[in-house]
């Protein structure tokens, strides 16, 4: 009876850590689920100042601006991206890599910009 106590608790540490492992798994899955349920489609300026003005404005408005990208308002936006800089800044095939000093965005954060110049840089 003992032993089978034992056994027991040595069973439940087991299947402890193994629940805690394929949770894991499970974080990387819903990651990649969440990337192919992107919603590139309708996107407009509005949906996108999460990106262009809490991040890329922080650096990029009118005081100062730095090499001619200001990234603070709707026309802003659209004179910057037509200077062709933008995206290979976000994408990092350029020589400047952006947000400056932070993590690259999301893979849907860069779909969702493309989709977007793609659709002719709608406002709203
Ligand atoms: C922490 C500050 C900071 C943030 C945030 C930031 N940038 Fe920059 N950006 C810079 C600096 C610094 C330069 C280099 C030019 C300079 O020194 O003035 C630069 C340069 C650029 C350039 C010029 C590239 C070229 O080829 O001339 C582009 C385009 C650009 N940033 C876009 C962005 C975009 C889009 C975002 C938001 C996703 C962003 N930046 C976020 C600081 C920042």
């Amino acid at each position: 009876m003992r032993l089978f106590k034992n056994l027991l608790v040595v069973g439940t540490i087991i299947i402890y850590f193994f629940v805690n492992s394929t949770s894991c798994t499970f974080d990387s899955e819903e990651e990649l689920l969440e990337y192919y349920n992107c919603d590139t489609v309708n996107v407009n300026y509005n949906n996108l100042t999460y990106i262009f003005t809490d991040i890329c404005a922080v650096c990029h408005d009118d005081d100062p601006p730095r090499v001619g990208i200001k990234m603070n308002s709707y026309e802003n936006v659209k004179a910057s991206i037509n200077t062709g800089k933008v995206l290979p800044a976000i994408k990092h095939t350029g020589p400047y890599k952006m947000p400056y000093g932070q993590p690259m965005l999301s893979d849907c954060d860069i779909d969702k910009i493309e989709a977007w110049i793609n659709a002719g840089m709608p406002e709203n």
